[in-house]
């Protein structure tokens, strides 16, 4: 097998290619990929689904663990009334989550931190009705004068903790390459969910960094992922010319897009109204950072990675 390698690599060299190398190396990429996808469709045979969760709920119900059919969202006197909190499992600028119990069953009930960022609270509220979907966290049911809404509770926590999970005995069987790759494809869905939603192109922007991106979805115990922080979604329409700035403040590092980085040089200082706008493009810029994070370093990610990214990473 190696010394065929070599040999059509010689081959290369020796006779007039009209095509670029590049291009052809693009080309055996192109296929590689093919390849992996139809092999991987082949070895992941979905299971039918569940009657149950079968049919999406229709707009304003929803559907969670045991029951058989949609209810109506909870309404303010149901989350003041019918919610225990029972301890706190998260907080970032927007939101305190508390673990919590609705009818004998786990909730998570998000609370609004402050009223400064009440605008960014009912904006999440606005995306998480209009996006529900597999690819989002289910929403149970919401209160806007209160300042709070209730969801599906994932004891496993976002993406950030990963690494810890899958180290845990319980799911080291599914610390593979296969199971990673599926998360990664997973991942991409969702971006592409959120660019073609039922609201026009969405871009995650609370996402300056690779640890701020993770946090911002759940891990499923079926080990799928959800979009779950839906704060700052804003919409690109480039036919009536609307693009978008991720923040008012200056953005730096690896991890961001190229286009949201200051164009004009270290002399000249920031200035928000000069910062050019752009486009759900810095999703996709993002990508490979996650992507690589999810597949991890076990065996066989390595040679996904290649197959994916072109450049082995050490
Ligand atoms: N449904 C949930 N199940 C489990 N943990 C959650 C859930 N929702 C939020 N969390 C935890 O709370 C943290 C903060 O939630 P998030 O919606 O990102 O708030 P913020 O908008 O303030 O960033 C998350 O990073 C996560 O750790
Ligand atoms: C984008 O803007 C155009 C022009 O205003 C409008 O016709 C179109 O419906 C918008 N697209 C979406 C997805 O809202
Ligand atoms: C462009 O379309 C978006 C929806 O896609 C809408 O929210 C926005 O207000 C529109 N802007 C203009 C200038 O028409
Ligand atoms: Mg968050």
């Amino acid at each position: 097998m190696e010394k065929k390698l070599q040999g059509s690599k010689r081959g290369f060299s020796q006779r007039e290619i009209p095509i670029p190398p590049a291009a052809l190396l693009l080309l055996a990429m192109v296929l590689m990929n093919i390849l992996l996808y139809l092999y991987l469709d082949h070895v992941f045979v979905s299971p039918p689904p569940s009657g149950v969760e079968a049919r999406p709920c229709p707009f304003g119900t929803f559907r969670m663990g045991q029951m058989k059919n949609c209810s109506p969202w909870l309404s303010c006197e149901s989350l003041r009334t019918g919610v225990r909190k029972l301890k706190r499992v998260g907080e970032g600028a927007v939101k305190r989550v508390f673990l919590s119990e609705w009818k004998e069953q786990k909730v998570a009930l998000s609370q609004l931190t402050s009223p400064e960022v009440k605008e960014d609270f009912l904006h999440g509220v606005k995306m998480l009705k209009s996006l529900q979907s597999e690819h989002v966290v289910l929403l149970i049911g919401y209160c806007e004068d209160d300042g709070t809404f209730l969801t599906e509770y994932h004891p496993l926590g976002t993406l950030k903790t990963l690494e810890e999970t899958l180290n845990l005995p319980k799911y080291q069987s599914l610390n593979t390459w296969h199971h990673r790759l599926k998360l990664a494809i997973n991942y991409v869905n969702i971006i592409n969910y959120l660019h073609t939603s039922p609201l026009g192109t969405l871009v995650m922007c609370d996402s300056n960094d690779l640890d701020k991106m993770l946090s911002q979805y759940l891990l499923t115990s079926s080990f799928r992922i959800v979009a779950n922080d839906l704060d700052a979604l804003p919409v690109v329409n480039k036919s009536n010319g609307t693009l978008i700035k991720c923040g008012h403040r200056e953005l730096v590092g690896e991890f961001v897009a190229p286009e949201q980085l200051w164009p004009y040089g270290e002399e000249t200082p920031f200035y928000d109204e000069r910062m050019p706008p752009y486009d759900e493009k810095t999703d996709i810029w993002k990508i490979p950072d996650v992507a690589s994070f999810l597949l991890g370093h076990v065996e066989g990610s390595d040679v996904v990675r290649f197959h994916l990214f072109e450049i082995p990473q050490a």
